[in-house]
C-alpha cells in the first residue's frame, strides 16, 4: 500500500505566484514508488497560517505523511519549525536528527536548519529544507523508513524487533 502524503509548501513568494514551487515535482519524483499525494498546500511564511494547514490536514483529511518544504533556516520568516512543535503532540526527534548528520557530507550548511520532526494525530510531519535539491537530499535519507514509520502510526505493527 502507498503511503499517502501531503506536501505543504512554506514559502512567500510561491504562494503569491511569484517563484514556481520546484519542491512539489521534487518531492513527488523521490516518492513515486511508496507515496501518493493526497493533498498540496502553498503557503506563505505565517506561524498561523502553516498551524492552520497542518491541524486541517492531520486532524480533516486522509493523509498519513505531511511533508512541509521551506522556513527552516535563520530568516525573521523562518516560522515553519515553531509552527510545527506548536500543534504536536509527539516528538520523532531521529528522523530530523539524521538528515541533519547526512546533509553534513553534501553541505556544512545543513546545521543551520532547524527543522523538526513531530506526531499529530497519528499523522507524522516532517520539515524539509527549501530547495528542490536539498528536500531531495533529506528524503532520500529517511525514505527507507517512511513505510514502517507509516505502519506503526497505524497500530499495525505490535513488535519491531522481530521484523
Ligand atoms: N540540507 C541538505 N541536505 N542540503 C542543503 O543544501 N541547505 C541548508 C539546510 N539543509 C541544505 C540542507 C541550508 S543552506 C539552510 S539555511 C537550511 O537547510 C534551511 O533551509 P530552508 O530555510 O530553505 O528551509
Amino acid at each position: 500500500m502507498k503511503i499517502n502524503v501531503a506536501i505543504v509548501s512554506v514559502s512567500d513568494r510561491s504562494s503569491k505566484g511569484e517563484r514556481a514551487d520546484l519542491s512539489r515535482p521534487a518531492i513527488e519524483k523521490c516518492l513515486f514508488d511508496i507515496a501518493s499525494l493526497s493533498v498540496y498546500e502553498c503557503i506563505p511564511d505565517e506561524k498561523s497560517i502553516i498551524e492552520r494547514t497542518l491541524i486541517d490536514i492531520c486532524d480533516n483529511k486522509k493523509a498519513q505523511l505531511v511533508l512541509t518544504t521551506g522556513g527552516t533556516g535563520l530568516a525573521p520568516r523562518d516560522v515553519t519549525p515553531e509552527a510545527t512543535l506548536n500543534i504536536s503532540d509527539r516528538l520523532v526527534p531521529g528522523l530530523s536528527e539524521e538528515m541533519r548528520r547526512q546533509s553534513m557530507e553534501f553541505t556544512n550548511k545543513a546545521m543551520l536548519s532547524r527543522a523538526v520532526s513531530v506526531i499529530r494525530n497519528n499523522v507524522l510531519i516532517i520539515n524539509l529544507p527549501g530547495s528542490p535539491k536539498a528536500v531531495v537530499e533529506c528524503l532520500e535519507i529517511i525514505k527507507p523508513v517512511l513505510h514502517h514509520a507509516a505502519e506503526l502510526l497505524q497500530g499495525e505493527v505490535s513488535d519491531c524487533a522481530r521484523e
